[in-house]
């Protein structure tokens, strides 16, 4: 079993470590998704991890919560902070029908060709009224061909790309590059839909002060979104 998160392990462990800004973003947005989520104990119950990575996630949550991801080296630090399973999503075949109160998925889904898949086994796995949060790369960002443009004014715009279509990109990590696998909000959402999830929040944010002072580069860019947040309810 490998994956290209193999070759940029090193790299994400550095990075949480050393530049929090970019993870700080996520964490934050996940935390704000779970912000009223003590009304029927959820965050005291079975939390799965879905993607962990080095556990940061993992380490910041109430409750249990069991990580799985795919990288091993990842796994490894993960393991400090509570029980993990090594597999490839969207496989989760390892893990009992409803057996957990809510799942989280932050970085996560856009590294995963079969989005669908995973929102079927998520239900799958997940109690009815449980909870799915996933924060990612927002999908304006995911858009092949999509990009921050300067105009003559120092202006910055965001060019769409293919937005609204299905394809991949390249994005540099560290000196490798990691596939993101794009769809609209629009797709995400009516996946997730066709596989039992109700829509309570989307949350839309673009880089924070933090991120802005650490990464120039996103200057001009603070109303143009880089992440997305979403909280579902199981309905079946
Ligand atoms: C950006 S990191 C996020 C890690 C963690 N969720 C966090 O926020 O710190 C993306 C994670 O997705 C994992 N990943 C990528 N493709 C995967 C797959 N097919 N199956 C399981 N994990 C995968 C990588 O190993 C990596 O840990």
């Amino acid at each position: 079993m490998s994956d290209a998160w193999d070759d940029v392990a090193e790299w994400w462990i550095d990075a949480v470590r050393d530049d929090p800004a970019n993870s700080d973003d996520f964490l934050a947005l996940l935390e704000e998704l779970l912000e009223d989520d003590s009304a029927d104990q959820r965050s005291d119950g079975l939390t799965l991890d879905v993607g962990c990575g080095e556990g940061q996630m993992m380490r910041r949550l109430g409750g249990t919560v069991i990580g799985t991801d795919v990288t091993a080296q990842l796994l490894r630090r993960a393991q400090a902070a509570g029980p993990t399973v090594r597999a490839a999503l969207p496989d989760l075949s390892w893990a009992r029908t409803n057996s957990f109160d809510r799942a989280i998925c932050v970085g996560v889904v856009e590294a995963i060709a079969d989005h669908r898949t995973l929102f079927h086994e998520l239900r799958r796995v997940t109690r009815r009224n449980g909870q799915l949060a996933v924060v990612s790369n927002h999908p304006v960002t995911t858009a092949p061909r999509s990009e921050a443009m300067v105009d003559p004014n120092g202006e910055v715009f965001w060019r769409w790309g293919d937005y609204l279509g299905s394809g991949q990109i390249h994005q540099k990590v560290g000196d490798d590059v990691v596939v993101l696998h794009h769809r609209s909000i629009g797709q995400l959402l009516s996946s997730a839909a066709d596989a039992g999830w109700r829509l309570d929040r989307l949350i839309e944010r673009g880089p924070s002060p933090a991120t802005l002072a650490r990464h120039p580069d996103f200057g001009g860019q603070t109303n143009i979104p880089t992440l997305a947040g979403m909280r579902w309810t199981s309905t079946r």
